[in-house]
């Protein structure tokens, strides 16, 4: 039986969508709001989903005590109260939007799990705008 087990957490953090190379308007034009000079920021909502077998002996898919370890030491720890562009290495080069952010938040928390495990993040920008990626 492969169920999912799925595990809410939550950072605020400041971003700015744009891109270097590209003048101010061109940028206004494109990300609007999100190209703010002076950052903005967010209530970033995650939900980490694991999907896999139930162990016989122990009756989890995962202990989720080690899901929200990871999470913590992963994501939290790491973006929590930060400004995306100028303090989280991953987004130095790479637009901090949310499905930029849901991508590398799947490539932090993958190698942590066992390998049989399937992953999908979900990431919430505002209470309606969210995204989602399991890999590919
Ligand atoms: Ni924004």
């Amino acid at each position: 039986m492969r169920v999912t087990v799925h595990r809410k957490a939550h950072f605020n953090a400041a971003h700015r969508l744009y891109r270097k190379e590209w003048s101010f308007e061109k940028n206004d034009a494109v990300f609007g709001l999100c190209n703010n000079p002076n950052f903005h920021g967010h209530n970033y909502e995650l939900i980490a989903s694991v999907t896999g077998e139930i162990d016989p002996e122990t009756g989890y898919v995962i202990d989720i005590k080690i899901l929200k370890d990871i999470i913590k030491s992963e994501v939290e720890d790491a973006f929590d109260h930060k400004n995306l562009n100028v303090e989280v290495p991953e987004f130095k080069d790479l637009n901090p939007t949310a499905e930029n952010i849901a991508v590398v938040i799947y490539n932090k928390i993958k190698p942590k799990l066992n390998s049989n495990f399937h992953l999908e993040i979900t990431l919430y920008e505002t209470p309606r705008n969210f995204v989602t990626y399991s890999g590919n």
